[in-house]
């Protein structure tokens, strides 16, 4: 495995959208992390972020950036139809590769993805970005260790409201957010683009799902539903009942209808001897818990946690010390083995093996 020295892991970022001036802040605050390069096929975007984030290099496309600059990693940032080709392209030329979530647009993607980074032997990482909060880290833990006994039920939601709103900005009119919206652009709906995240928050401490019962909902948006070229097929809501391997049940849902919710996410699980809960929207440093004694009364202790790590320091950490850490993209084809059984759910109206 190539092994940059300390002082120098050089990052090139893939796409210079939305997303991917939060890689470059991310990537700065870490000490001898340098971007050399960017690449998106906008010039205008490209020429722009490299100027706002100092970046020396620009290209226009993957095989441009492979030719012309020397670096150890890249961060893909680019829409979702985009990951799987990027990545397997980046790892065979041996580059340590972060790839924003959905990890593909499918398992079958995904697991060739897994084998591509398992033949290169390089540090692999897939950006399932919540994991940097400190709570589901902590949470995690709490459960390992079972504090709160074996595990019977669980609840999750990730609630959004872009589309009842213009919270961020108007999606009629903002190519990034109608992409989102269609099937044509690679997208697979909030399920693929957000539900992707809560399906790793819960299982993440709860364990692997055995078995997913889905309904996905796409609403009326526009006459036609069709905004320029893009068709406006992609669902807007998912709703999953899910048997974990554990025994436990739970429901996990995610919707872009939810007003009031800029960007919510929410997580109980309860077991034999208590309950752990976060909500984003009270604390994402701190978890609710009620346990032993507390049970009999029903109340809550807020407990606050250390801060952790982010997945950009700790693929930089991964790849400095050549151990692999979590989320890699086997952890991102799990979660994209249950979103598929999602799809297939819907579609034959019956829960699905995952
Ligand atoms: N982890 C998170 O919390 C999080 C949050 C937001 C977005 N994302 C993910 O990040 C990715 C990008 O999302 P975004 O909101 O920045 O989208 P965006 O539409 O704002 O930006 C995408 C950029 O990629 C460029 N691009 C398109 N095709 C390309 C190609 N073949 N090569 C190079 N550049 C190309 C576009 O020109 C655009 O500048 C998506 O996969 C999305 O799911 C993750």
């Amino acid at each position: 495995m190539p092994s940059p020295k300390k002082s120098s892991v050089r990052i090139a970022i893939i796409g210079t959208g939305g997303m991917a001036a939060n890689h470059a802040k991310r990537f700065k605050e870490v000490p001898g992390c340098t971007l050399v390069a960017a690449v998106d096929v906008s010039r205008e975007r490209v020429e722009k972020f490299a100027a706002d984030h100092g970046i020396p290099a620009t290209f226009l496309s993957l095989d441009e950036l492979l030719k012309g600059a020397e670096f150890d990693a890249v961060s893909i940032v680019t829409p979702d139809p985009f990951h799987a080709a990027q990545s397997i392209q980046c790892l065979k030329a041996g580059k340590h590769v972060l790839c924003e979530k959905p990890l593909a647009l499918n398992h079958s993607d995904a697991s060739k993805m897994v084998a591509a980074a398992q033949k290169a032997g390089v540090i692999n990482m897939v950006n399932l970005s919540y994991r940097d909060w400190p709570a589901i880290q902590a949470v995690a833990k709490v459960i390992a260790a079972g504090r709160i006994g074996e595990i019977r039920h669980v609840e999750a939601n990730y609630l959004q409201s872009w589309l009842p709103s213009k919270i961020w900005g108007d999606w009629r009119t903002t190519p990034a957010w109608l992409w989102r919206l269609s099937t044509k652009h690679g997208s697979r709906g909030v399920l693929g683009d957000v539900g992707v995240h809560i399906v790793d928050f819960a299982t993440f401490p709860a364990g692997p799902v055995k078995n997913v019962y889905c309904k996905l909902k796409t609403f009326d948006k526009a006459p036609g539903n069709i905004v320029g070229e893009y068709t406006l097929d992609a669902n807007d809501s998912a709703v999953m009942t899910v048997e974990f391997a554990n025994g436990a049940l739970g429901t996990i849902h995610t919707t872009r209808w939810s007003g009031g919710h800029a960007n919510r996410l929410f997580l109980k699980i309860s077991g034999t001897k208590g309950s752990i809960e976060i909500d984003s929207e009270r604390s994402t440093t701190s978890y609710k818990f009620c346990a032993g004694h507390d049970l009999d009364k029903a109340q809550w202790i807020t407990i606050d946690t250390k801060p952790t790590p982010n997945n950009y320091a700790r693929f930089i950490k991964s790849i400095r010390t050549g151990k692999q850490d979590q989320p890699d993209f086997a952890r991102g084809a799990e979660v994209q083995k249950v979103l598929d059984a999602c799809i297939t759910s819907d579609a034959k109206g019956r829960p699905i093996n995952v």
